[in-house]
């Protein structure tokens, strides 16, 4: 969230490094400086045990015994989605400290990695090293088996001649979540737990992905303001190009693209995601869907007879821009979550809840479009996990059109054209969000767009890049939002990451340079994310209220925009990462505060635009409120 320290944080992180090589630290336990990470790092990429696990010493684990076995309960070959319960036995002292590991692929090095150990300072922790060389995709303590500390199921392993028991040992089991992210998976039984961990045994065969091949995790986004071309975007292990099939007998077929390791960026330290958390993801396949017809339904499925096809899906296009009403939701800050209570590099835990309110939210028909204002995966340099956020939207990223906006945990990194130098992409630098992601932007790294649907023109830009005066997306938000013709779109949208106005802190610089555009366009509103609650503003300009709503006759704040004095700003980045707590005071322009998970439901007709904050958990209305304008002041305009 707060970025101020992150510049001297990394420039630490060089001192320390060089520090380190001079004196490499001799304890296998973590240096004292390790603590500071935290503070360091906070929301970048090494705040749990199990994300500095690659930085521990791998220790030899002391005599391991004959007996020790790890297996999974079914050896057959995985299909795209199922739950695999792997077996540990032969123990002969339960421990606390025990855990498994789901690795992949399953010939990953995860030895110790001694010449890497410079590599991970970066994510701020300066524990003596080495490491695992290879990041584990996720991993559960088997104390997680409620049998398993207390030795309920025993095995004898050798007899007396009396028939006695010599030998008894314990067993227990972890069940994974497993998705098909292509490449083949192995169990790792480890002990002494994420801090000092070293390795029992490992499964004797990889599981391998029946279909590493098939077409995965579809999901689509508008090209333009029609509402009637769709662009799909889906994952296969398959470099050959795919098809869509939609609508009344129409095909497309893909254009395929992926990007390597080398395309992720680094500094002198190699980043996250050029080494321990690089995963191949496959090949993206885009297709462009035209010729739909917008506000209507239709049918699609995507792959080819030689990969296989997904299922048959039903989509609705959203509306064309100019027309009468809209529906979407929007929401920053989303990230994903397990399903099977395991460690994972990075958890946002709301995400689940959020998912689920809006695959509901989609099924009763309430949404057009959904937009996802920046903070979007959270994989920061771990690839694997794009695969598991995609798969977790993919219910209602399928349905309706899903569009984004960057954020710091795309895009950020030092010296890669980033506005703020922190490392929060952990080396990713917008390359994967941009695959998986496109958007109807101007050119590669120029992650910025504007698109109409119904009642509203959006104007997305990135916080991330330059938008200073001088700079093109400057020029470009500027010549957008002066375009617009508000006899067609009468409301006005700005949105991106990096809030304005936050309880919490914001840029001032930000906020000095690009709100007087707000102003001189009649913005409406203005979406921001980054500070993970909710927080609404009066009409707000130059942080004073230029003038406040009132209530309707049902107690909900109306702002009239028919008398314009300036845009009502939100903060809607409550959609899973933990929550930010505010303080008890305020200031004056800071009207609705709440630190809940959820999205925002929104409604816009010609004459009203209405925002809902939905608890994901109870799915109560935290908030609400409308802004007004008579039709006949925008004809006076
Ligand atoms: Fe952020």
């Amino acid at each position: 969230m707060d970025q101020r320290l992150t510049h001297h944080a990394y420039k630490l992180s060089f001192i320390l490094l060089i520090f380190f090589l001079a004196f490499p630290p001799s304890s296998s336990q973590l240096h004292p400086l390790v603590a500071n990470s935290t503070f360091l790092h906070l929301n970048y990429t090494a705040i749990s045990d199990f994300r500095v696990l690659n930085r521990r010493t791998l220790l030899q684990c002391p005599d391991p015994n004959p007996y020790l076995q790890i297996n999974v309960t079914n050896n057959a070959d995985l299909s795209d989605e199922e739950f695999v319960t792997v077996n540990v036995s032969g123990v002969l002292l339960p421990s606390e400290s025990d855990w498994v590991a789901m690795i992949s692929p399953s010939n990953s090095d995860v030895t110790t990695c001694p010449g890497s150990e410079a590599y991970y300072l970066q994510t701020g922790d300066t524990s003596a090293l080495p490491l695992l060389c290879h990041y584990p995709v996720k991993a559960k303590y088997m104390s997680s088996d409620p049998d398993y500390l207390s030795c309920k199921k025993q095995e004898c392993q050798k007899y007396g001649n009396d028939g006695s028991c010599e030998v008894t040992t314990c067993s227990g089991s972890v069940t994974f979540h497993v998705v098909n992210i292509r490449t083949d998976i192995e169990f790792v039984f480890f002990t002494g737990g994420f801090t000092t961990p070293c390795i029992l045994t490992r499964t004797d065969a990889p599981l391998k992905f029946s279909n590493p091949n098939s077409p995965l995790y579809g999901h689509i986004s508008s090209m333009d303001s029609t509402g009637t071309s769709m662009r799909l975007t889906w994952v296969s292990g398959d470099k050959e190009p795919q098809q869509v099939k939609y609508g009344d007998g129409k095909s497309q077929a893909s254009e395929v693209t992926t990007f390597s390791s080398d395309d992720m960026c680094s500094s002198i330290v190699p980043s996250p995601a050029k080494d321990f958390g690089w995963h191949d993801p496959g090949y993206i396949h885009t297709a462009v869907m035209t010729g739909l017809q917008p506000s209507s339904t239709f049918y699609y499925k995507y792959g080819s007879d030689s990969v296989g096809w997904s299922d048959q899906i039903e989509f609705r296009t959203p509306p064309a821009g100019g027309s009468d009403e809209l529906k979407f939701l929007v929401f920053g800050d989303m990230g994903k979550a397990p399903l099977d209570s395991s460690a994972e590099h990075y958890i946002q835990p709301g995400s689940i809840s959020v998912v689920k309110g809006m695959v509901e939210e989609v099924a009763n028909g309430n949404v057009d479009s959904i937009f996802h204002i920046g903070d979007i995966s959270y994989a920061t340099g771990f690839l694997v996990e794009w695969e598991f956020f995609l798969h977790l939207i993919s219910p209602v990223a399928s349905q309706v059109t899903y569009m984004t906006a960057i954020g710091n945990h795309e895009r950020d990194y030092v010296d890669s054209g980033s506005w703020y130098s922190g490392p929060d992409s952990g080396g990713e630098c917008g390359v994967p969000y941009e695959t998986y992601f496109p958007m109807p932007t101007p050119a590669k790294d120029k992650p910025w767009y504007s698109i109409e649907q119904g009642s509203v023109h959006f104007t997305v830009i990135s916080t991330e890049h330059d938008w200073t005066e001088q700079s093109e997306q400057y020029q470009w938000m500027k010549t957008d939002m002066a375009s617009v013709d508000r006899s067609k779109t009468p409301w006005l949208i700005f949105t991106g990451h990096r809030p304005m106005y936050s309880t919490l802190g914001a840029d001032d610089k930000f906020l000095k340079i690009v709100e007087p555009l707000l102003l001189n366009n009649k913005v409406d509103l203005v979406l921001f994310g980054h500070v993970h609650n909710y927080e609404r503003t009066c009409s707000v300009y130059n942080s004073e209220c230029l003038a406040m709503p009132t209530k309707d006759e049902n107690g909900i704040d109306t702002y009239d925009n028919s008398n314009y004095t300036a845009p009502v700003q939100a903060i809607v980045g409550m959609a899973g990462f933990s929550l930010d707590k505010f303080p008890d005071d305020a200031a004056s322009w800071s009207l609705s505060r709440i630190s809940k998970f959820g999205y925002v439901r929104a409604h816009a007709t010609r004459d009203e635009l209405k925002l809902e904050f939905v608890n994901s958990d109870t799915k109560e209305i935290e908030d609400s409120f409308r802004i007004t304008k008579k039709q006949s002041s925008l004809r006076a305009r």
